[in-house]
């Protein structure tokens, strides 16, 4: 687990066109055939370059968090191991992202997606949550968590209280629900991805 690799427009393009987003037994494959991002706020021409190769896809188990997200915010998240949080690359900023995902190859939802060290709470890890904007009502540990990151949202930050950390998730999560409701980002919703058998990070 935990290669990296990159597919560039062309092929990502003809793997969408075609139903098949290759896989080279690996955790991560980049698409870049969304070219419309919009502002992120993040000045680096490196950042933004890197943001033009979303959408980025990822699957890992879910292990267990702080267990904070359904504790205390009420926002539950899937936590993806160390080994899959490293094996994104270094340059994709942290923050929030909003994009799809199913587990143990299931429905596919909207979702949102932390990736950083969670300054509100200063980390020592960084970490890759991601809330599904679905009522599991069970446990999913253990369970195949895969994901396709679509567009980034905004940089992280810490809060002056838990409400406004909330309300910034909250807000997130507002955001997300429209945005994937546009034709282009919507359609990554049926990417094969979701529904292949072998998973070739396992
Ligand atoms: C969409 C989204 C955005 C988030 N943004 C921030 C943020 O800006 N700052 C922060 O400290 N934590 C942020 N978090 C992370 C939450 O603090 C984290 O999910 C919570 O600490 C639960 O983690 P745990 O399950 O490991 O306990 C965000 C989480 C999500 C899902």
């Amino acid at each position: 687990m935990g290669k990296v690799i990159v597919i560039f427009d062309k092929l990502a393009r003809y793997a969408l066109r075609s139903q098949r987003i290759p896989q080279i037994n690996c955790s991560l494959t980049w698409g870049n055939h969304i070219k419309r991002h919009r502002s992120t706020g993040l000045e680096s021409s490196d950042t933004r370059e890197m943001l033009s190769q979303l959408p980025l896809f990822a699957s890992g188990e879910i292990v267990k968090g702080f267990g904070r997200g359904s504790k205390e915010l009420g926002i539950p998240t899937a936590n993806f191991p160390l080994e899959v949080v490293k094996s994104l690359p270094e340059s994709l900023p942290t923050g929030a992202y909003y994009g799809w995902a199913n587990v143990d190859n299931g429905p596919v939802y909207k979702m949102v997606l932390s990736v950083g060290w969670n300054p509100f709470y200063s980390n020592k890890e960084k970490s890759v949550e991601t809330h599904m904007l679905h009522n599991f009502n069970c446990d999913l540990y253990g369970q195949i968590l895969k994901i396709c990151i679509v567009g980034f949202l905004r940089p992280e930050r810490s809060f002056d209280s838990l409400e406004s950390l909330i309300a910034a998730i909250r807000a997130d999560i507002e955001q997300a629900k429209g945005l994937l409701d546009e034709a282009d980002k919507a359609k990554l919703k049926e990417a094969p991805f979701f529904t292949e058998k072998r998973c070739p990070s396992k």
